[in-house]
Parts: structure tokens; sequence; C-alpha cells
């Protein structure tokens, strides 16, 4: 069978490996992926062998069919812990079984619907207060608004933006974690992690019972520059008493509210008859809130720049919001959003808010006929998937007809991947690709947005693929 070194190796980009480089490198080796022709490549971390499936066929063995051999890698757990604990999207085992159990019914279409009038109204509110003439950021703007909708969607309340105290707080965690993603402490404090756990199962008695406790320990980011840094961590404080407070304030009121955080509370595990304990709920609602607002921000934003230089397209979103007359706009008839779903879809295959999903193999495993040995660093590219020429032919090309039914069938499954695929799938898909259609739809039946035809913007790699500078455009009236 053949083994990692015999794979192709995909050129160095930056000091230590395939990570710890600048956006711009992270960019230049997904695309280095997306050329690559066979199903398998390999990197290096420091000098850790880094596994990459390059074809559809493959990332869908390490996410879907093979997806019991690997877990989440742990860089990201390390990373988020200060903000959002042992939420669904950084637990593993059996915490995360049994949460994905627990909130999946909270994610079906039918109780996501319940939010379709919430996203209008925010969009609305937003469409409202801009101003014909003015130059504003659309990044900036549809941050705002996805912080609104889920704001108002996990906690009601209202006014959500970065002026809001805990809007602040959670601003602060989010810039910490983008500042130290490609911060080599990571790999440290990671091998940290395994060398305690190693020490811990290898040892007795006192040494054991230490090398337990530093293990515990290192799951607070302690090694990782400025995770001692006072603002941080008042900011991480704020953020327990608001939840908290929110927490007490829904059961004094009898859980009668119709928000997600109220939902988590009523939760019942079928099989153990519990609810979950205020602190997982805590980190349920931050999770939530973090993973369901940048990654809909981003690709809103793409989205309306990618409409914005294409005058043809453009007309037909513009046609398909104008449909709706004096109408709401709202996602009960999709039908009727079926072209801005389209370019919602195609926005994300050009700019995958989640670039790559990095996991760890639990065991050896073979991927597409290679020997993957346990503890193998697995990146799955969203990016690299969407961008090969072989599936996506002049892949560079904004078209959203690329996502007429007909045209999607002949894909492979795993050709795209903005949401991930496989049991740790994003919960959220229906609520993103609602919140989607509905917010450009709203804002655009009402404005034209100008974007400097001259100017290219670029991907910039953080926490989500991002535009670099923000999407600059002149606001002008429609009706
Ligand atoms: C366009 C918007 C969105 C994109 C592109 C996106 C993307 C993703 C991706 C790629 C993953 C899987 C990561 C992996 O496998 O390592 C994920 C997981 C997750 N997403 Fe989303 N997401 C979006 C919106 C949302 C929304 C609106 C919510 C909630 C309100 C949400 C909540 C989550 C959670 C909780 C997970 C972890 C699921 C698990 O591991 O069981 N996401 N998301």
């Amino acid at each position: 069978m053949q083994q990692l070194r015999d794979l192709p190796r995909l050129p160095n980009y930056g000091l230590s490996g395939s990570f710890g480089a600048s956006a711009a490198d992270r960019i230049a080796l997904q695309t280095a992926v997306s050329r690559v022709t066979g199903h398998l490549a390999r990197g290096r971390v420091l000098h850790f062998p880094v596994l990459f499936p390059c074809s559809p066929e493959a990332a869908h063995e390490v996410l879907v069919t093979k997806a019991k051999s690997f877990e989440k890698a742990p860089g990201f757990r390390v990373l988020l812990h200060t903000l959002a604990g042992q939420g669904l999207f950084t637990s593993e085992g059996s915490l995360w079984r049994r949460q994905r159990k627990l909130m999946s019914p909270l994610f079906q279409p039918a109780p996501i619907h319940h939010y379709a009038e919430c996203m209008r109204l925010v969009a609305i509110r937003a469409a409202n207060a801009m101003t014909p003439g003015t130059t504003l950021d659309l990044a900036h703007e549809t941050m705002r608004i996805a912080m609104s909708v889920v704001g108002k969607a996990l906690f009601d309340v209202d006014t959500f933006d970065e002026a809001d105290a805990l809007g602040g707080a959670l601003t602060t965690c989010l810039r910490w974690v983008d500042r130290n993603l490609a911060s080599p402490a990571v790999a440290l404090h990671v091998l940290m992690l395994d060398l305690t756990e190693a020490a811990a199962e290898r040892t007795t008695g006192r040494a054991k019972s230490l090398a337990q406790r530093l293990h515990e320990r290192a799951a607070a980011p302690f090694l990782l520059p400025g995770a001692r840094d006072p603002e941080l961590l008042a900011a991480a404080r704020l953020l327990d008493e608001r939840m908290q407070a929110m927490i007490d304030e829904r059961r004094a009121s009898d859980l009668s509210r119709n928000d997600l955080m109220t939902r988590l509370l009523t939760a019942l595990d079928a099989d153990t008859g519990e609810h979950m304990s205020d602190r997982q709920v805590r980190d349920e609602a931050i999770t939530l809130f973090v993973a369901g607002h940048e990654t809909t921000a981003t690709a809103l934003a793409w989205s309306f720049y990618l409409l914005a230089r294409d005058p043809a397209a453009m007309a037909r979103a513009q046609a398909e919001a104008d449909a709706f007359g004096d109408a709401p706009i709202t996602s009960w008839q999709p039908e009727r959003l079926a072209y801005l779903t389209r370019v919602f879809r195609e926005a994300m295959r050009l700019y995958p808010p989640l670039v790559m999903f990095a996991r760890r193999s639990l065991e050896d495993v073979e991927i597409a006929g290679t020997h993957v040995p346990a503890r193998t660093i697995t990146i799955v590219s969203a990016y690299a998937q969407h961008h090969r020429a072989r599936t996506y032919p002049d892949p560079q090309r904004f078209d959203p007809d690329r996502w007429l039914p007909e045209r999607e069938a002949e894909r492979h499954k795993s050709a795209y991947l903005p949401f991930g695929a496989g049991p740790r799938v994003c919960i959220g898909i229906h609520f993103a690709m609602m919140e989607g259609p509905i917010v450009l739809a709203t804002l655009l039946r009402r404005h034209r947005f100008e974007v400097d035809p001259r100017r290219t913007i670029d991907p910039d790699d953080f926490a989500t693929l991002r535009p670099k500078g923000g999407v600059p455009a002149v606001v002008r009236a429609r009706v």
C-alpha cells in the first residue's frame, strides 16, 4: 500500500511549513492543492507530515465514510477554549454526540422558519439606515446585520452590535483568536496537551495525577501570546456574567420565550431525562453566536461584491427581489428566491467562509489507497475543492447558474463543502441558507450598490475568508 512519503509534496509556504504562513501564502497553498491531479498530497507543519485530500472522493472518505477514524484537530479547541469552551464546534466524543443529538431538532427547517421574519426585519432596519449618495463598507454592514440576526434569534435582543457590551466582549475575544490563528504557539500548546496526555496514560501514582492535572490545565490556552491580557480576561468574565444573567432571567420567566437560548434550556435528553447544565448552555449559545454570524456575513459581503461587478447577474437578482412588490420577502416560498440562493452558493464556492477543516487521525486508516498512520493531521480544503478546474470549468468565473439542479447533479457531493460534510457538517445550514437570500433580496430591492469596477478585492484568510479592506460601495436609492 502507498505510504505518506510516496505522495506528491506541496510547495512550502512560510517558515514553519504549511502553517504559520501569511494569509496570501495560505491561499497560495490552497490553490496548489486545487491543482493536484491525484487524490492526495502531503505538506508539513514544523516537521510533522500533513495529509491533504485533493479529490472530492478523498475528501469524502475523510469527512464522511471514514469520519469515525478522525477527530477535529486540537488547535481550534485550544484557541476557542476561552470563548466557546466545550460547545458543539469544539467538543468531541460522547459530549459532542449527546449535544448534537439534543440540538439537531432545533435546527431543522420547520423550527428555523420561525426566524425568517427576524431576518427580514433586521435587513429592513439596515436598509432604512443606509443614506443614498454615501459610501459604506458592505463587509461591515453585513457583519452588523448577521450579528443582529443571530443576536435576536438566540437571545431575543434587539440592538445587538459592537456598541453593545456583549457584542464588544465577543469582538475582543474573536480578535484575540484571529491574532493567534497563525501562531506557532498553537502547535506548541497542542504538543504539550499530547505529551501530558501520554504521560497520564503511561504513569501511575503521584506522577499520573500530576500529569492529569497538567493536562487539565493545558485545556486553557495559557501558552498563547496575550492569553492573560487583562482586556481579554475582562471580556471573558463579562460574557460569563451576561450569559448567566440571561439564563437566570429565562428560568425566572418560566422559560416562556421563543428564542434559541430558551430552546437550549428546555431541550431534554431522551436517554437520561436530563437538561444541559447552565455552563453547557453558555458554551453552546456562544458557539452558535460565533459560528453563526461571521460566516454568513462574509458570504453576504462577497455576494454583494460579485453581483456589483456583474451587471447581467445583478439585473436578474434585482428582478427577483422586485417580483415581491410590496409583499414581505421571507423564505416561506424559497422558489421565489431561487436565483439569489444560487448567487449566495456561488459566492461561497469562490470564497468559502471557512477555507479548510483540520482533522487528526485517531487510528491507522486507509485513505484513497494510502496508509495514514494514527495522529496524522489531515486538512480538507473547501477552497481547493471549489477551485478545481476539473470540477468547475473556468473556476475563477462567477456563474450562479452552476447551481441549476441539473448542473449540480453532475458533480460529486463533496466537491462543494462550504458547510463541511459528514457527522460534523454545519448545524446552521438551513439558518444560513435562509438568511443569505432574504438579506440580499431585502437590500437589493431598496438600493443599488456601486463598487469601483477597477478595484479587485483580494480574500484575506483569517477566522473566515474576508474581503481584504472590506467592500466599499456607494449607495444609490432604487425606490
Ligand atoms: C454561511 C454561513 C455558514 C458557513 C459557511 C458555515 C460553515 C461551517 C462549517 C464548514 C462547519 C464544519 C467545520 C468542520 O467540519 O470542521 C460548521 C460547523 C458548525 N456551524 Fe456553521 N456555518 C455557517 C453558518 C452557521 C450558522 C448560522 C450557525 C448557527 C446559528 C452555525 C453553527 C455551526 C455549528 C454549531 C457547527 C459545529 C457543528 C458540529 O461540529 O457538530 N453555522 N459551519
